[in-house]
């Protein structure tokens, strides 16, 4: 670093996307020629429907494509509106709803439009990583609650009356959740809505694996609170991770403030993308057929895992993925998944990117793959364990 100006320290303490770097190591593999099946990274192996790649295909052909208001194209922000009705038989405005560049820009935009320098969010571990990783590189602090498989790994009401005692600003929840793929179930969501009421706590509500659940359907924040901010994207039902884009439900009260930071941080989500998502809503059947497809991946999977020895998995509720307890082949996840990755060329992310502290004993595998992939998978699984 000899000669270079000191990077700031806040970047410097911000760790790898570790699903990203098991990611590289596995494509680079299979650019040698190694046969790879990639049970790593949470993203849906289809393209986006077919009505949205038909409009993106008809703008790149006739439109300008230029920026487009910092909120969103007000087209989609309607169409999103008419979804929450449609889903949740929720009436919200279109200026409550805020397009993003992914939900990952959703999350810079929410954390800045509530959270001072120093402030402190509650999240659920094991839970999604850049949550931590994006507060720490604004300045703010993660605040990790410890959840236990019994709690379908949700946070309870009581961790919320905590949260206010210890001076945080507010919870962020997933359900479905990544890693677990499980959710806050019954009254849950809506006592947890409730105690952030009473302690005056923001609660930002993660509903990007809203669509893919294999029971009963995903609650919104929005049905218990008026001043939830909602996450939600087009990356994970609607396949369209590459395209980058996203949305918030806001609270009218921060419409404008977060207006200001879009304008500022990002100008506007990229048009053709905005335009391309208008077009997914037409697409539900396929979306359903491959959902259709992860659901037999699960079911499959529940049952060929436990056989292979990985027999501690909690059944996921929605999203894609299963979160798996190797406690009793080792404590350093890491180690385990480069050693799976190099030797049978299964490619799992390691629980310690979802949980610092408990994660070295457990094992993200996402099952959006082929069903002959994921077969093959526990093939290879099942012969490497009863090597060990
Ligand atoms: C829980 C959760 N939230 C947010 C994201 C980010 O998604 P995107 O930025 O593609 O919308 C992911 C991606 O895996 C995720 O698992």
């Amino acid at each position: 670093m000899e000669g270079l100006p000191r990077p700031l320290a806040a970047a410097r303490a911000i760790d790898p996307f570790i699903v990203m770097d098991v990611m590289r190591d596995a494509n680079a593999r299979e650019v040698a020629g190694e046969d790879i099946i990639h049970m790593e990274v949470g993203q849906p192996a289809t393209a986006a429907p077919r009505a949205a790649r038909e409009r993106a295909a008809a703008a790149l052909r006739d439109d300008r494509l230029g920026y487009t208001e910092a909120l969103g194209l007000p087209a989609l922000r309607e169409r999103i509106a008419a979804h929450v009705k449609e889903r949740y038989g929720v009436r919200v405005g279109p200026e409550r709803i805020v397009v993003t560049s992914g939900s990952s820009a959703g999350f810079v935009l929410a954390f800045l439009a509530i959270l001072d320098h120093g402030a402190g969010l509650g999240l659920p571990s094991p839970g999604y990583p850049c949550y931590r990783q994006i507060l720490k590189a604004l300045g703010m602090r993660p605040h990790l609650i410890e959840t236990s498989g019994q709690g379908r790994w949700m946070p309870t009401a009581a961790d919320v009356d905590r949260l206010g005692t210890d001076g945080a600003s507010g919870l962020l929840l997933a359900s479905p959740n990544n890693p677990t793929g499980t959710m806050a179930m019954g009254a849950r969501l809506a006592e947890i809505a409730d105690a952030c009421r009473r302690a005056r706590l923001w609660l930002i509500s993660d509903e990007i694996y809203h669509g893919l659940e294999y029971g009963a359907p995903a609650e919104t924040a929005l049905a218990h609170s008026d001043t939830a901010i909602v996450v939600n994207s087009f990356s994970k039902y609607f396949s369209m991770t590459g395209w980058r884009v996203g949305w918030l439900v806001v609270p009218d009260a921060l419409t404008r403030t977060i207006e200001r930071l879009a304008q500022n941080l990002y100008i506007s989500p990229p048009a053709i993308s905005q335009i391309a998502a208008l077009g997914a809503f037409d697409g539900i059947d396929e979306l359903e057929e491959i959902k259709a497809r992860y659901a037999r991946n699960r079911a499959m999977l529940l049952e060929e895992l436990p056989r292979t020895g990985l027999d501690t998995i909690l059944p996921a509720d929605g999203a894609f993925y299963l979160y798996a307890d190797i406690s009793r082949y080792t404590g350093d996840s890491a180690a385990f998944a480069r050693d799976m990755l190099r030797e049978i060329g299964v490619a799992a992310t390691p629980g310690i990117d979802f949980d610092p502290d408990r994660g070295g004993s457990y094992l993200r595998f996402s099952y959006s793959g082929s069903e002959d992939e994921m077969r093959e998978a526990t093939r290879r699984i099942g012969a490497w364990l009863k090597a060990k």
